[in-house]
């Protein structure tokens, strides 16, 4: 199956990966995934949303509640690696194979998800389609949302007819996605599988700042009042307050206006991507980053303004999920500094894990994220044998 995937919307130039939600490659990803299930004979669900599931339906009809789903995203983000998202689809169906092949057959619905959006790198919302299918989202906020090209997403997916919701995951008892690690923890471990224990809370917040365009050259230093730094002051201020207090800030986004490298800038918006290890150090966080920005923006005679575009709190996952799995004893049990949509289901009140394959790089949302087939076969054994107690 691997195969398959590794050349779609890979770029030539940095071998990363351009998978935007509703365009060509992520269509193409969704596409085969609809013909995997359906060789598999799995019955097909989609929600208005662009959200789809796969069922494996058992022989009697299951217990209303019962069902288990797993599963990941297809997306990506701008120049991302292979393995954040399509590695938890191509392993959720890689368990299902395994189960067939030990002749398991399930007690309740045992499911294939396929969430769209979850990186927010389109419309600027992370899982953006799991808010949409668990309600914490609108479809009234965000059919509006537009990508850098102006297009809306009530442009590119219907959304739902009147009175119409998502009831993909109405009898969703368990949720278990398998993830490629995003970081470290795992080798220096040393072991290849693990599961998360919960979700560091994390945010986005525009911050916009307006100044005064003017020549480059004839404008003296003391004259200008210049957004563009104020944001760079803000960049390092924000550095170095998450850097002392042990926890994650990053601008990895700007847009400047009008600019030109011969003109003092008007504007500049820039996204701070905010994380921390509790919903307080959060707050605390990002509140330092903005007095630091009015502080400095008083300074420079600029202006800010500071809007939370989405903030998700801290998410525990539920690690008796795992119990009873192949050497479920010994997995190391480690905090997810990323998002998922695991965070959203868990939230809306669904029992959720998540298991984690070393990424012998440790890097990640970018070209050199990496997994080992060997280690990708353990997480796969690893969900088979969790999916085959909760499903049984
Ligand atoms: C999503 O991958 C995120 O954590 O940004
Ligand atoms: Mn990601
Ligand atoms: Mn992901
Ligand atoms: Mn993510």
């Amino acid at each position: 199956m691997w195969a398959d995937l590794a050349p779609v919307g890979r770029a030539a130039t940095s071998g990363g990966y351009f998978r935007q939600p509703f365009a060509s490659a992520e269509r193409e990803l969704a596409a085969w995934f609809e013909e995997q299930c359906a060789a598999r004979g799995l019955r097909l669900e989609r929600d208005p949303f662009g959200n789809v599931a796969a069922w494996w339906d058992p022989p009697a009809p299951p217990v209303p509640g019962s069902a288990v789903l797993t599963g990941s995203h297809l997306d990506s983000v701008l120049d991302g690696g292979a393995y954040d998202g399509p590695l938890g689809v191509v392993s959720a169906l890689a368990a299902i194979d395994v189960l067939r092949g030990r002749g398991f057959v399930p007690g309740r619905p045992l499911g294939v998800s396929v969430f769209v959006e979850e990186e927010g790198s389109r419309f600027g919302l992370a899982c953006l389609g799991s808010r949409l299918a668990v309600g914490a989202t609108s479809w009234e906020d965000a059919r509006a949302l537009r990508d850098r090209d102006g297009v809306a997403l009530g442009d590119v997916v219907p959304g739902p007819g009147a009175g119409e919701r998502s009831t993909l995951l109405d009898g969703v008892g368990a949720f278990v996605e398998l993830h490629v690690e995003q970081g470290r923890g795992l080798v220096d471990l040393d072991e290849p599988v693990g599961v998360a224990s919960e979700i560091w809370p994390h945010g986005r917040y525009r911050f916009d700042f307006g100044g005064e365009a003017n020549h480059a050259g004839s404008t003296r230093m003391e004259d200008r009042h210049d957004p563009m730094l104020t944001y760079a002051m803000t960049a390092l201020a924000a550095n170095k307050q998450a850097r002392l207090a042990g926890q994650r800030a990053t601008f990895g986004r700007i847009e400047v206006a009008p600019n030109g490298t011969n003109a003092v800038a008007s504007r500049v918006t820039a996204w701070l991507d905010a994380r921390a290890s509790s919903d307080a150090a959060l707050a605390d966080l990002v509140a330092a980053v903005e007095r630091q920005a009015a502080d400095r923006a008083d300074r420079d005679g600029t202006t800010v303004t500071v809007t939370p575009e989405s903030v998700s709190g801290s998410v525990g996952f539920d690690l008796t999920l795992h119990l009873g799995g192949p050497g479920h004893d010994r997995w190391p049990v480690l905090p997810s500094q990323a998002g998922h949509d695991a965070g959203i289901l868990s939230a809306a009140g669904i029992a959720t894990a998540m298991l984690f394959v070393r990424n012998p790089t440790g890097v990640s949302h970018a070209p050199a994220e990496s997994a080992e087939t060997a280690d990708c076969l353990a997480g796969v054994t690893a969900l088979a044998g969790t999916l085959e107690r909760l499903a049984r």
